[in-house]
This record gives C-alpha cells, sequence and structure tokens, in this order.
C-alpha cells in the first residue's frame, strides 16, 4: 500500500458492529482511505448488517452452523472476499476462529479487536477478567490474526483506567469508545504502508516517539 492508494477492506461481524460503524465513519469523515466491499457476517441477526445497509454497502451472511467443518466455512468466506478482491480483512466482533485457510490466504492482512491490552486477558471476558484480577489500567488491542486465540502481533494499543465503582458493562463501554479509535486507525496505518513486521512486533514507519510518550498509547486519530 502507499499514502494516496484505498485499501479494499473485508469486514467480519457477528453482533452489533459498533466497531464497523466506526470504520465506516472515519471512511466518511476522510480520516481513513478505503472501501469497504463487503460485510460478512455469520449470523443472520446480527445488527451490523443493518448499519452496512444503510451505507449502501454490499452484504453477506454465511452461517457457520451450515457448514461441515471450520475448514468449509472459511473457504466459503475466502470466496466471497476474493470475488471482491478484498486486501485487508478487520475482524470486528466475529466470534469464530479462523482456521489456516483463511489464515495462509491473508498472512498479516488479517486484524482483529480485542477488549484488554494483550496478552492480558485474551478470550471473550476481557474486561470482566480484568476487573477481577484488580488491574488499574485495562483497554484494548488491534493485532494481527495467527492460529492461536488473541495472540498474534500487536499493532495498536489504547489505556482505559479501571475506576473503583466499575463493573463490566461500564469498563467495556469505555474500552469500546477506545476501539472506535484505534481500529480506524490501525487500518489507516496498513493504508499508508506504514506497518512492517519483526518478528513479534509490528514497527510502524515515521513513528519516532519514544515508549514512554508514544501518542500510540491513546493515539490521536485524525
Ligand atoms: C468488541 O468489544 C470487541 O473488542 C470484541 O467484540 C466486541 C464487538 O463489538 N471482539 P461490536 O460488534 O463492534 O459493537
Amino acid at each position: 500500500m502507499t499514502e494516496n492508494s484505498t485499501v479494499k477492506l473485508g469486514v467480519l461481524i457477528s453482533g452489533t458492529g459498533s466497531n464497523l460503524q466506526a470504520i465506516i465513519d472515519a471512511i466518511l469523515r476522510g480520516a481513513l482511505k478505503a472501501e469497504i466491499r463487503l460485510v460478512i457476517s455469520n449470523r443472520p441477526d446480527a445488527q451490523g448488517l443493518e448499519r452496512a445497509r444503510r451505507h449502501g454497502i454490499e452484504t453477506a451472511v454465511i452461517e457457520h452452523r451450515k457448514f461441515a467443518s471450520r475448514e468449509d466455512f472459511d473457504r466459503a468466506i475466502l470466496a466471497a472476499l476474493r470475488d471482491r478482491s478484498v486486501e485487508l480483512v478487520a475482524l470486528a466482533g466475529f466470534m469464530r476462529l479462523l482456521s489456516p485457510v483463511m489464515l495462509d490466504a491473508f498472512p498479516t492482512r488479517i486484524m482483529n479487536i480485542h477488549n484488554s491490552l494483550l496478552p492480558s486477558f485474551p478470550g471473550i471476558h476481557g474486561p470482566k477478567d480484568a476487573i477481577e484480577y484488580g488491574v488499574k489500567i485495562a483497554g484494548c488491542t488491534v493485532f494481527f490474526v495467527t492460529p492461536g486465540v488473541d495472540v498474534g502481533p500487536v499493532i495498536v494499543q489504547a489505556a482505559v483506567p479501571v475506576l473503583a465503582d466499575d463493573d463490566e458493562q461500564r469498563l467495556a463501554a469505555r474500552i469500546l469508545q477506545q476501539e472506535h479509535r484505534i481500529f480506524p486507525h490501525a487500518i489507516s496505518l496498513f493504508q499508508q504502508g506504514r506497518l512492517e513486521i519483526a518478528g513479534r512486533r509490528v514497527i510502524i514507519k515515521g513513528d519516532s516517539s519514544t515508549p514512554n510518550s508514544s501518542p500510540l498509547v491513546n493515539p490521536p486519530v485524525d
């Protein structure tokens, strides 16, 4: 990718789709040079499908239940994405694990968003686990998907303080606000050709800040 190119995105969802909305909004306000070629949901009732349709974005429902294996399900997704010449896949609340069928077809071209500061609290209860553990700083992570659950190279993170009276819902809601900032930002870094992978590390080209003052802790997005 280069600075002026537009990245062709495929977005996979399973539910509310607020991160999908954040990506759409970033495109609309000119903060992200991307075109969403297709939104795929594995659930026909996902609210995110309606968000996509409202913006005239093509949608597809590919139900995992209808496939005999994870690989067959992934092959159907892959075919739909290839049909639309998708270059980068964004998992925005997509609740299925991808098999090598997808991972090998899009090496370091699949991003996921998770509501904890990985590698702490992987899995589906990030905010709850953070409160129960007693950490003072929670947050969210955008990472490249690799085999395994929430273990791929970290692209961007945002920190969110845990408040004394937080419950799971309140903390998750504040984390979600940060997700909406960093996911479009990470996609934009990809679009600008600024992400380089060195082992487990994702180097952001043109970011000369020191770790302690990095604006990427809570990055500006526009
Ligand atoms: C987010 O909290 C994300 O971190 C997790 O699932 C949630 C999806 O929310 N993976 P939405 O569907 O984007 O609103």
